[in-house]
């Protein structure tokens, strides 16, 4: 079954998909689910509201059959769901799809990553956002040692992963660690990306005061280490690359904020519960879970998908102001999945 690839109103295609597997997280960063929103309480979807593994599957082969080619697995944390390995192995399988990767805060690797790596997945993005211990306990709302996701970090590479590093900078929060963190990761050959600060969801305390921008994040590396860009591996690449000059280390900024990346944006993510969205700022979404639960046929999900896809016309972070930031209504990021 193979149709042709839509095109949205932006004259951009459908190309990847970020698929949620769970809203919950063990970490309770405060800039995705702030301990005073998640709290004890927070009420988390129930089991059967999420999709099965066939569900997703079944999704996965319909997406891929207009064109998608890069699968990406989040959460909440993606780990916390069981058998993922069991999950990757058939999406791995689906004609057409290229690439799998997951994104994780690396808590759980010491206890997945071999799994994961004999069900085929090669790719691990893995958030850590300070190498000072007491800095990044705070940042992860749970105390967790980095000293512990270091290890991790070591021990998926030992597996045979290609690992890549994702740290948001917040100001007057993290700056500190950005000279720390490049020179770590450079020495290990591991990529570091750079995160500005962005206004996912409702409650993470945006403002543009608070992003530091990959302009001075590059400056202040430019002083030690020297930087050439590298060309993007594929159209609509998220990260702008440099290589430290002499060697194979790469170092990546995600700029939505100061330079957004919108114009070629090829991107669909799925939530856990089977809603599409067309943008990670999105508000609404579409009902998939509904047409799987209520019998639809293939060809019935398809002409939906497509047409939510034909109707898209997305562009929130090239639109982005501080009035947008506070009373735009959006999804949460661990809902949607990053
Ligand atoms: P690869 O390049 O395939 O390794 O993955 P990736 O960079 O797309 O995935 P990852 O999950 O590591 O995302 C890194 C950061 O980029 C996260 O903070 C995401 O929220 C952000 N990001 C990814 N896609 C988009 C997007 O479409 N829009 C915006 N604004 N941010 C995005
Ligand atoms: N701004 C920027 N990046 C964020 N992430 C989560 N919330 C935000 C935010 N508000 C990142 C995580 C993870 C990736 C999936 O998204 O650190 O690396
Ligand atoms: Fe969890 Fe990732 Fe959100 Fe932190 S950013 S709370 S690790 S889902
Ligand atoms: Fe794509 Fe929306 Fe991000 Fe723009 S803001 S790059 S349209 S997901």
């Amino acid at each position: 079954m193979n149709h042709q690839t839509p095109i949205d109103r932006l004259r951009r295609p459908i190309r990847d998909l970020r698929i949620s597997v769970t809203d919950r997280c063990n970490f309770r960063c405060s800039y995705c689910m702030p301990k005073e929103i998640f709290g004890d309480d927070f009420a988390f979807m129930p089991k059967s509201e999420l999709l099965t593994f066939e569900e997703i599957e079944r999704l996965t082969r319909l997406f891929a059959s207009i064109g998608v080619k890069k699968i990406r697995l989040t959460g909440g944390e993606p780990l916390l769901r069981k058998d993922m390995p069991t999950l990757v192995s058939r999406i791995m399988q689906v004609d057409g799809v290229e690439d799998v990767g997951l994104t994780t805060n690396g808590v759980m690797l010491g206890a997945h990553a071999q799994a994961l790596h004999d069900a085929g997945l090669r790719r691990l993005n893995v958030s850590l956002d300070a190498l000072d211990s007491e800095l990044f306990g705070r940042l992860n709302g749970r105390g967790v040692d980095s000293a512990l996701i270091l290890k991790q970090i070591d021990h998926a590479v030992e597996t045979g992963f290609e690992v890549k590093v994702n740290m948001v900078v917040q100001k007057g929060v993290n700056e500190s660690e950005i000279l720390p963190m490049a020179a770590y990761f450079k020495d290990k050959g591991v990529t570091l990306r750079f995160i500005e600060f962005m206004d996912v969801g409702n409650d993470n305390g945006w403002s543009f005061k608070r992003v530091v921008t990959k302009k001075e994040i590059y400056e202040r590396l430019a002083e030690i280490h020297e930087l050439e860009p590298v060309d993007p591996d594929y159209f609509g690449e998220v990260a702008s690359r440099y290589r430290y000059k002499g060697t194979q280390s790469e170092v990546g900024f995600i700029t939505s904020v100061s330079e957004s990346f919108c114009s070629s944006c090829t991107r669909a993510r799925l939530s856990s519960n089977g809603i599409f969205y067309t943008c990670l700022f999105a508000y609404k979404g579409f009902d998939l879970r509904a047409l799987l639960r209520g019998g639809a046929s293939d060809e019935e999900i398809l002409s939906a998908i497509v047409e939510v896809w034909e109707a898209r016309a997305d562009r929130y972070s090239d639109e982005r102001t501080e009035q947008t930031a506070r009373n735009r209504k959006k999804i949460n990021m661990s809902y949607i999945g990053g």
